[in-house]
C-alpha cells in the first residue's frame, strides 16, 4: 500500500503543452532521426505499435491521460462559455466548432507521453469545470474523459482509442471514440470526430493533423465537415496545418458558412450569403502558455494519479537523469504485468471505476460515466 504521505510527495506535474510549447522544444540532441529510426528498425511496416515500448528518452514528462485532459481544461479565451452564451442554434454551433478545434494540441516530434497503466486516473478542475479521466484498457489503450460544469449546465464525454500504425516513412495514428460535447441547458448533444495524428519521418521530419472529420448536433441538424492537413509534400508552398470547411444544414443542405484557416493561428467563416467573415477561434488566445497545474489537496490524491504513477519517472526526465526514469519506468511495467498474473490467476476481470464500458458492434469502445456530476478535483489548474 502507497501511504498518503508518500502519494503527496510523489506527485510531479508538468507544464502543459500549449502552441509555443512544441516550437521550442529541443529536439533531442544530435541524430534524433536516426534514433528514432534505429527504434523501429525491427518493425514491419503495416505493424500496430500499441504495444511499442520506448526508452523514456524519447518520452515527455506526462501520460497520455495528462495530454487528453490538457485539452479539455486548459483553455484560454473561455471557448466553453461562448458555445453556452450562443443565442441561436448556429451560433453555438459555431463556437463548438471553435472549441473542438481548440482541443487539438501542437505535438512535439521525437517525444511521447507515457501509455497510462489500467485504470490510471487524472482528475483536474479550473475554476468550475472539473474533470476526471480513467484508463478503461491497456491493450488496446483506451481513455475516458468525464468533464462537468455545473455553472454552465456543461458535460463531455470522451471515450478515445489512438490506433497507430507504422508505415516506414511515417507512423498514423486513427483516433477512435466518440467524443461528445453536451449543451444541458438546451438539450444539445454536439457529437464530434478526432483527425489522425501523422507523425512523418521523410522527406521532412514533423508531427501533425491530418484528414478529415465532421461535427454534428442531432437536435439542430446543423454539421460541420472539416479537412485538416498539413505541408506539402516536399515542405515548399502550400499552406501548413491548415484548415478548410462549411458549416451547414445537414437536411437541406444549405451551407450558412465556408470555414477556413489555421488550427495553430486562426480560423474564420464566412458567411455565404453576407460574405462577411468572423474569426471563431484564435488559437493565440486559447492554447498559449498554461501554468502547471497545482496539487492543492495533497490528501486528496489518489494512488492511480497520473503525476503519482509517473511521479519518480517524470522526475528524472526533468533532470535528464535517464537511468533513474529508465528503473522507475520498468518497475511500473513490472508491477502491470504481476497486477495482470494475479487477476488471471484468480480469473478476475478488470472493472473500471468511473465509467461503465460497453462495446459498439464494430468492436469499438464506448464509455459511460457513472455520476452525474465529476467532484472539485484535488488538482487545479490556476
Ligand atoms: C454577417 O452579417 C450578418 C448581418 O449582420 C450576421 O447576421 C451574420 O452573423 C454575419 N456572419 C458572419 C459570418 O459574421
Amino acid at each position: 500500500m502507497v501511504t498518503e504521505a508518500k502519494v503527496e510527495s510523489r506527485a510531479v506535474l508538468t507544464l502543459p503543452l500549449c502552441l509555443e510549447g512544441a516550437a521550442e522544444a529541443q529536439h533531442g540532441g544530435p541524430n534524433l532521426l536516426q534514433r528514432i529510426l534505429s527504434l523501429f528498425k525491427n518493425v514491419r511496416p503495416g505493424s500496430d505499435l500499441t504495444r511499442f515500448q520506448l526508452p523514456p528518452v524519447f518520452n515527455m514528462p506526462k501520460s497520455h491521460l495528462q495530454c487528453l485532459g490538457e485539452s479539455v481544461y486548459c483553455i484560454g479565451d473561455d471557448m466553453l462559455k461562448k458555445c453556452v452564451n450562443g443565442k441561436t442554434s448556429l451560433e453555438r454551433f459555431t463556437a463548438v466548432v471553435g472549441w473542438s478545434i481548440s482541443t487539438l494540441r501542437p505535438l512535439i516530434f521525437g517525444v511521447a507521453p507515457f501509455n497510462p497503466i489500467l485504470g490510471e486516473t487524472h482528475h483536474v478542475s479550473a475554476d468550475t469545470l472539473h474533470v476526471l479521466m480513467e484508463q478503461i484498457s491497456h491493450h488496446p489503450p483506451v481513455s475516458a474523459l468525464h468533464a462537468t460544469d455545473e455553472k454552465d449546465n456543461i458535460e463531455i464525454i470522451w471515450c478515445q482509442h489512438p490506433a497507430p500504425k507504422f508505415y516506414g516513412t511515417k507512423v498514423e495514428a486513427v483516433v477512435h471514440g466518440k467524443k461528445e460535447l453536451k449543451l444541458l441547458n438546451y438539450g444539445e448533444t454536439y457529437v464530434m470526430e478526432s483527425p489522425k495524428l501523422l507523425i512523418r519521418f521523410f522527406p521532412v521530419p514533423g508531427i501533425d493533423w491530418v484528414g478529415d472529420i465532421t461535427i454534428r448536433c442531432e437536435e439542430s441538424g446543423l454539421q460541420a465537415d472539416l479537412c485538416f492537413r498539413t505541408k506539402s509534400f516536399l515542405g515548399f508552398g502550400g499552406s501548413y496545418r491548415s484548415v478548410t470547411g462549411k458549416i451547414f444544414d445537414s437536411s437541406s443542405l444549405k451551407t450558412f458558412y465556408d470555414l477556413n484557416g489555421h488550427w495553430d493561428s486562426t480560423i474564420t467563416v464566412k458567411d455565404s450569403e453576407e460574405g462577411n467573415v468572423t474569426v471563431i477561434y484564435n488559437a493565440k488566445e486559447a492554447i498559449s502558455r498554461f501554468n502547471t497545474p497545482t496539487v492543492k489537496d495533497p490528501k486528496g490524491l489518489w494512488a492511480s494519479e497520473s503525476a503519482v504513477v509517473w511521479g519518480e519517472v517524470n522526475q528524472g526526465i526533468l533532470n535528464k537523469d535517464w537511468e533513474k526514469a529508465r528503473e522507475a519506468k520498468k518497475g511500473i511495467e513490472e508491477r502491470e504485468r504481476e497486477l495482470l498474473r494475479e487477476r488471471k490467476a484468480k480469473g478476475e476481470t478488470w472493472v473500471a471505476k468511473h465509467f461503465t464500458v460497453s462495446h459498439t458492434k464494430e468492436g469499438g469502445w464506448e464509455c459511460s460515466p457513472i455520476h452525474k456530476w465529476v467532484p472539485p478535483a484535488p488538482i487545479a489548474l490556476l
